[in-house]
């Protein structure tokens, strides 16, 4: 029989000092505290509608009506569920909390903190704004942002030569907000941070929440225009939960725009193992025919019993170019 262990557990959570902050649905929770929001509209909606239009007909935009980030024949100023006041809420970005049990929010924490090996947490935080689901454990707010982003970039450290994800020069396709655009300023020196995407209200929102946590002159926030202008070569580019959600036509061109920049290292987390998109199709076959070679894979989170009890398990690849 499936026992509902929710709401008293919730409750023993609390009396624990454990506190939820954010929505969902009723049955769910009751969230203890208030969200800040910006008293603001950070995006620029000028900027948004520009590149709207140039991103209209651009090949690494282009997708079909039946897509999810089909951006309509119409300017408007919004894409699917995205409030642009609350664009870290739970939207297409990053699904927060949804249907989980909120123990599954709390090991998750719980493991992004006892494997942050590079003392991570101690140069990035929460600030539980722009509608994101928190939880507070001890002193520390946790979102869902906050501990992929630890556990992503603890997996490049771990992964990459000692220190460099200081110096490389990185872009991250399909940065959506900016999230970890915003943790790798955060966490390292480097000063060559890039995001591109296709979908025009996502550079907006990015450029504006990278402007927010002034971090602007480390972090490039590429329009497509930049993208097709750019020369200068990549050492790594990250793609987290984006090519999975393109057709594979845009995956390979942007594999291609990444090869004729001689991008050395690349990290994808697709939204299915394989890696694949969304529908099933495996893209190993188009890096493999690009020179890119796997060498570092593993589960997000690599203890079988917690990758059962945490929310949102995914795979992390790392692949070289030889
Ligand atoms: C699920 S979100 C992931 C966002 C971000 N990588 C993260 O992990 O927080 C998928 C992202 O893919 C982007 N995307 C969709 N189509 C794209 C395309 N043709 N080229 C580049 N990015 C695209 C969306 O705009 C969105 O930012």
């Amino acid at each position: 029989m499936k026992r509902s262990i929710g709401i008293p557990l919730e409750r023993k959570l609390q009396s624990y000092g454990l506190i939820v902050n954010g929505r969902s649905s009723a049955k769910q929770l009751s969230f203890l505290e208030e969200q800040k929001l910006p008293e603001l509209q950070i995006v620029d909606l000028d900027e948004y509608e520009n590149l709207w239009h140039a991103y209209l007909n651009h090949p690494l935009s282009k997708v079909s009506f039946t897509d999810f980030w089909y951006q309509g024949t119409d300017f408007e100023d919004r894409v699917k569920d995205v409030d642009l006041m609350r664009f870290r809420a739970d939207n297409a970005y990053v699904w927060q909390l949804k249907s989980h049990d909120i123990s599954r929010f709390v090991i998750s924490a719980l493991y992004a903190e006892k494997t942050d090996s590079y003392g991570l947490l101690t140069r990035t935080r929460e600030d539980g704004d722009f509608g994101v689901q928190c939880i507070r454990i001890g002193g520390r707010l946790w979102s869902r942002d906050l501990i992929d982003s630890v556990m992503e970039v603890t997996f490049l450290r771990d992964h990459l030569p000692s220190g460099s994800l200081d110096s490389l020069r990185i872009i991250d396709i399909g940065a959506g907000y900016g999230r970890l655009l915003h943790r790798l300023a955060d966490t390292t020196q480097n000063e060559n941070l890039y995001g591109a995407d296709g979908v025009a209200l996502s550079t907006a929102i990015c450029r504006a929440y990278i402007r927010h946590q002034d971090q602007d002159s480390r972090v490039s926030v590429l329009s497509l225009a930049e993208v097709d202008d750019l020369k200068e070569d990549f050492d790594l580019a990250t793609n987290v939960h984006s090519f999975s959600e393109m057709p594979i036509e845009i995956v390979t061109r942007w594999l291609d725009w990444l090869v004729e920049r001689n991008v050395r290292y690349l990290f994808i987390v697709p939204n299915k193992p394989g890696p694949a998109l969304n529908d099933g199709t495996e893209f190993m076959p188009h890096l493999i025919e690009r020179g890119f070679e796997l060498v570092a894979h593993r589960l997000k989170f690599d203890d079988p019993l917690i990758g059962k009890l945490a929310f949102y398990q995914s795979e992390y690849y790392l692949f070289a170019r030889r």
